[in-house]
């Protein structure tokens, strides 16, 4: 049988701890890694499910990859673009849109035929905006198609790669995971390209390619472009480290804000302000934080942050503060229940189609919780608890880690006993339960 979390109302967390890896910088460590000219090395990489499901890929693909996941330390050796192989069978990407989503861009651009699936989460994603401009690049991506979304494409998925051309294209929508796709594929192509985001989404990747050498820029506009002319096709390996997962820590520090009395420190997060929109939501909230900056990794900033319980008031998220904190809303709307008065998330359609509906999830589990929380189409609005304890109960997490881990911290304030079960929470966080336990939460595993 699978086990559960059981949360109660907890004394005050206290002290100071770490989270895994960045997923996000993980996956490209990983993907990275496998395009570099030689063995890469890399330290504090991510141990859930996601990042787990890029390495199994990429070893189907004929690259080396070796993990200490103990340690979170990986050798990869790299093969570069050219010496990818046609995998056997399906590669399983599990949960992860990252691991799909980029490795579409990555294998649009080789002479062979590769199959994409997922678990069922995955399986409801639309791929079309990473599909559209890769076919209009020269690459062949077929797809199971969806009477109600006609033009879309979803997982399982095939991609054959052809002799791809550079493209000036204009994102539709501000997305990572379809820029990444995008830049791999004009790594791979004749000719130049340039890209155009509506708004600058997080730039783990444009990070990462230029720390290793590839041709790409950023304009101050945010304009990137990706001229492989010339280049030998080859990253440089490096010396890889990657910062604790903000996405991650943001669960323990709105924890330590509701939590009273709690004083909690979490050490060696990521920093990067192209991700860090949710401790300036907190800081609007009036959250007792501290963020020390400690230096830098591979051109991401690195540093300690601390939370102090305290009172919390509603606020708005939406605009490019939503965009900056789009993994960090399940969290945030926990801080929002745990609020005095009102706070508006907008802005937000895409979280209809993250691992779950995160908007009718985070309105029907609030809501389970006595806080009452109106959808929106592109968001939803929260009438905080403001000090009344909400009611425990079963969350539902619909193969959502974040609305799992979201119901299990407003656990931590409920009236009666919440439950949850664990088996999402592998996916980016698998040390959530043991974490909050060392800190002193009410949580046990049975
Ligand atoms: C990610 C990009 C974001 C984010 C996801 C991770 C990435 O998705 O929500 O969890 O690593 O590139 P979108 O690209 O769909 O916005």
């Amino acid at each position: 049988m699978s086990s559960s979390l059981h949360v109660r109302r907890s004394p005050p967390l206290r002290g100071s701890c770490r989270v895994p890896g960045d997923k996000s910088i993980s996956h490209r460590a990983l993907l990275f890694g496998a395009l570099c000219d030689g063995v890469v090395e890399a330290s504090g990489l991510g141990q859930g499910g996601d990042n787990l499901s890029t390495a199994a890929a990429l070893r189907a693909l004929g690259v080396d990859v070796q993990l200490q996941l103990d340690e979170g330390n990986v050798r990869i050796a790299g093969v570069g673009f050219g010496g990818l192989r046609a995998a056997a069978e399906a590669l399983d990407c599990g949960n992860s849109g990252t691991t799909i989503r980029l490795l579409m861009g990555l294998l649009a651009g080789r002479p062979f035929e590769t199959e994409m699936r997922g678990d069922a989460s995955l399986t409801r994603r639309p791929m079309g905006r990473v599909a559209a401009p890769l076919r209009q690049m020269g690459a062949s991506i077929e797809g199971r198609s969806d009477p109600a979304r006609p033009g879309d494409v979803y997982p399982p998925l095939r991609v054959r790669g052809g002799a791809l051309v550079g493209i000036k294209h204009e994102l539709k929508v501000a997305s990572a995971q379809l820029k990444s796709a995008l830049i791999l594929a004009a790594l791979q192509a004749r000719g130049p390209s340039e890209l155009r985001e509506p708004a600058r989404s997080r730039d783990h990747t444009e990070r990462m390619l230029g720390f290793l050498g590839a041709p790409i820029t950023v304009a101050a506009g945010g304009e990137i472009v990706v001229d492989p002319t010339g280049w030998n096709g080859r990253l440089r390996p490096a010396r890889l480290t990657i910062p604790g997962d903000l996405s991650s820590a943001t669960f323990l520090i709105v924890a330590a804000l509701i939590v009273p009395g709690s004083d909690v420190v979490v050490e060696n997060v990521g920093l990067n302000p192209t991700r860090a929109g949710a401790l300036d939501v907190l800081r609007a909230m009036g959250a007792d934080l501290s963020i020390e900056p400690t230096g830098e990794a591979m051109g991401e900033p690195v540093g300690r942050v601390r939370a102090r319980a305290g009172t919390l008031r509603g606020t708005r998220v939406a605009g490019e503060l939503a965009l900056r904190a789009i993994d960090e809303i399940p969290a945030l709307a926990v801080a929002a229940a745990a609020a005095e008065g009102e706070t508006t998330f907008a802005d937000l359609a895409e979280l209809r189609i993250k691992e779950s509906d995160r908007i009718a999830a985070l309105a029907r589990e609030l809501g389970r919780a006595g806080a009452r929380a109106t959808e929106r189409p592109d968001g939803f609005v929260v009438e905080g608890l403001g000090g009344r304890p909400p009611a425990g109960g079963a969350v539902v997490p619909e193969h959502d880690h974040r609305i799992a881990m979201a119901g299990a911290i407003l656990g931590l304030v409920g009236a009666d006993e919440t439950t949850v079960p664990t088996a999402d929470i592998g996916t980016s966080f698998p040390t959530f339960a043991q974490t909050l336990g060392a800190l002193g939460a009410a949580i046990d595993v049975r």
